[in-house]
């Protein structure tokens, strides 16, 4: 087993498997890791599945674009999730409460720190681990094909196994950009080209800003990422305003919204000439029709666009 602190200064991600699985009983240690982990309140609102089907790690590996997913001896999807708490809390005649952010938050904190548990204990051991944040670029066929009810959404993936590269350390920004005392303080000038600069041996073209642009920026992957992202939070019930049955009926309808928000741009974008919100009731119109539903916003606007024919309704 690795020293701590010798495992810390020279680990890096690994992409590159041999085609060995783990030694006996390692699996057991790595599991016994994520049990072992801090989790608020107790709660566990985590779930790992454990993918050990070759053509289904295929699938993954082929929606997220990482080839490594098929070649780890391992492969984990790290799940948050409230559905088993949910089922807790009904079995003993509890009513679930209304907290989907608070449970978001709750969820995706109890995942990483199991899976970085698991991947340290990985590390500890030998083994080369690599996260896969990719699986937020296929949120929904990953959710379809690895059955994952209502109340679980998936927060990465996690691949293990024999390393076939042992790669360099990978720089990380100078300690006080990421250490404050007391007060979260501003960065100058000086301090983000030295970022830059810092980063740089991270980079293929020697400039940091292109990677972080390419993800980060207008048009980057991560707001091709969002669309969806709150489509899929909102239908598992972890947006406050959208009742997720309604988001389900719409979704059959074509209309895939995750916020109140999206729910209006995609109704105006229906050819809706307006949408009105009295208390208690939403009405829209679209000459010569116009249809109303009942209750919080965002419930009377699913209820009104439900209650319009479903040819009347252009799948985005
Ligand atoms: C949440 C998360 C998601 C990640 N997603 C991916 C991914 O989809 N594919 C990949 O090859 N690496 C992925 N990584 C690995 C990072 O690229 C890697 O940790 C980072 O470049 C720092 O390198 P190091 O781990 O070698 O220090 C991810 C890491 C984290 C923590």
């Amino acid at each position: 087993m690795k020293d701590l602190l010798e495992l810390y200064q020279t680990r890096a991600s690994v992409r590159k498997f041999k085609p060995e699985p783990l030694r006996e009983g390692d699996l057991d240690k790595i599991l016994l890791a994520a049990q072992r982990a801090p989790t608020d309140a107790t709660a566990q609102m985590y779930t790992l599945v454990r993918i050990t089907d070759p053509a289904l790690r295929g699938s993954l590996a082929h929606l997220t674009s990482n080839a490594h997913i098929a070649t780890a001896a391992e492969f984990f999807l790290i799940l948050a999730d409230v559905h088993r708490l949910r089922q807790m809390v009904k079995y003993r005649g509890g009513e679930w409460g209304h907290w989907p952010r608070t449970a978001a938050h709750f969820a995706i904190g109890d995942a990483v720190l199991a899976g970085s548990a698991l991947a340290t204990m990985a590390e500890g051991l030998g083994y080369g681990i690599c996260w896969i944040g990719g699986v937020l670029n296929a949120i929904n066929p990953i959710s379809q094909l690895c059955s994952l009810p209502e109340g679980v959404f998936p927060v990465a993936g996690l691949c293990v196994g024999v390393p076939d590269e042992a790669p360099r350390p990978r720089p990380r920004l100078r300690r006080e950009l990421v250490v404050h005392e007391n007060h979260y303080r501003e960065y100058g000038p000086e301090e983000l080209e030295a970022a830059y600069t810092d980063m740089r041996p991270i980079t293929r073209s020697g400039d940091w800003y292109k990677v972080l642009s390419r993800y980060f920026a207008e048009g980057g992957t991560m707001e091709h990422r969002e669309g969806p992202y709150q489509a899929y939070a909102a239908k598992a019930g972890f947006d406050p305003d959208l009742p997720e049955e309604l988001l389900v009926k719409l979704g059959d309808k074509g209309i895939q919204a995750g916020s109140l928000g999206q729910l209006i741009e995609q109704t105006l974008a229906q050819g809706f000439r307006s949408v009105q919100f009295q208390p208690g009731l939403v009405w829209i119109e679209k000459e010569p029709e116009a249809y109303r539903g009942d209750g919080k916003p965002g419930e009377a606007l699913a209820q009104a666009l439900l209650q319009a024919p479903k040819e009347r309704i252009i799948p985005q």
